[in-house]
């Protein structure tokens, strides 16, 4: 039993970090992905396949050869030109990895969130008069930001469990503050029974919060 509550302790001394990582990396991810999003309607033709290039190679290739390329990779490929560069800690290089990745997903999110709304409101909305801003600002958005909320709500839970990727370029979140107790003590079941437990933790009550959230926002539809 004493091993259970230390193990949950232990885990629960790199929560800050796992929640700082996560936090900051989905307002990273949703400023990047307004941005991406905004390409991907563009009438720009050069904006669109960028964007689109960007899209398909966060979401083709794993987060942890994101997260490798850019904190081991990066300061090699800048020494090699010559410009000194280290990163001071995985930290930063970890909220840089989520919050890139992250936009590849918001900004899918956010074009689908906006395209889900009928074509036929806009159109009645412009036949009424509406500029294309107007329109976009009291009929699209309202109610695309139903669609998208929740969904940025999700994509908060998945960064939560998906930093424990990070563990792999040394960020002592919860995965990695279990590992090293576990692997010093070899008291294996107990650790990473915390370290589950501590993720349900903060995963639980974020989705109720979220289911909350999209019912609030669904009724506010029918009123
Ligand atoms: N595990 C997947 C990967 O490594 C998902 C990455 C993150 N997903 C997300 N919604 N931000 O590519």
């Amino acid at each position: 039993m004493q091993d259970y509550i230390e193990g949950i302790k232990i885990a629960y001394s790199g929560a800050t970090t796992t929640l700082l990582i996560s936090g900051v990396a989905v307002v990273l991810g949703l400023v990047l992905g307004l941005i991406v999003a905004l390409c991907r309607t563009s009438n720009v033709k050069v904006l669109r396949g960028i964007a689109s290039v960007y899209v398909d190679v966060l979401r083709g290739t794993p987060l942890v050869v994101q997260a490798l390329i850019l904190y081991m990779g990066l300061p090699m490929l800048l020494q090699s030109n010559g410009i000194m560069f280290t990163w001071d800690t995985p930290v930063i290089a970890s909220i840089i990895a989520c919050g890139v990745n992250s936009s590849a997903y918001v900004g899918e999110i956010i074009r689908s969130g906006l395209q889900a709304i009928d074509k036929g409101q806009s159109e009645a909305a412009r036949s009424l008069g509406m500029s294309h801003g107007q329109t976009m600002k009291l009929v699209v958005i309202p109610q695309a930001v139903k669609i998208i909320i929740p969904a940025l709500g999700n994509e908060f839970v998945t960064l939560i469990k998906e930093t424990a990727i990070l563990s792999v370029i040394s960020v002592t979140d919860i995965t990695r503050a279990s590992m090293l107790w576990a692997s010093s003590t070899f008291v294996y079941f107990p650790a990473y029974f915390g370290t589950a437990f501590v993720y349900l933790t903060l995963t639980i009550p974020l989705s109720k919060i979220m289911n909350y959230v999209e019912r609030r926002m669904s009724t506010d539809v029918k009123s």
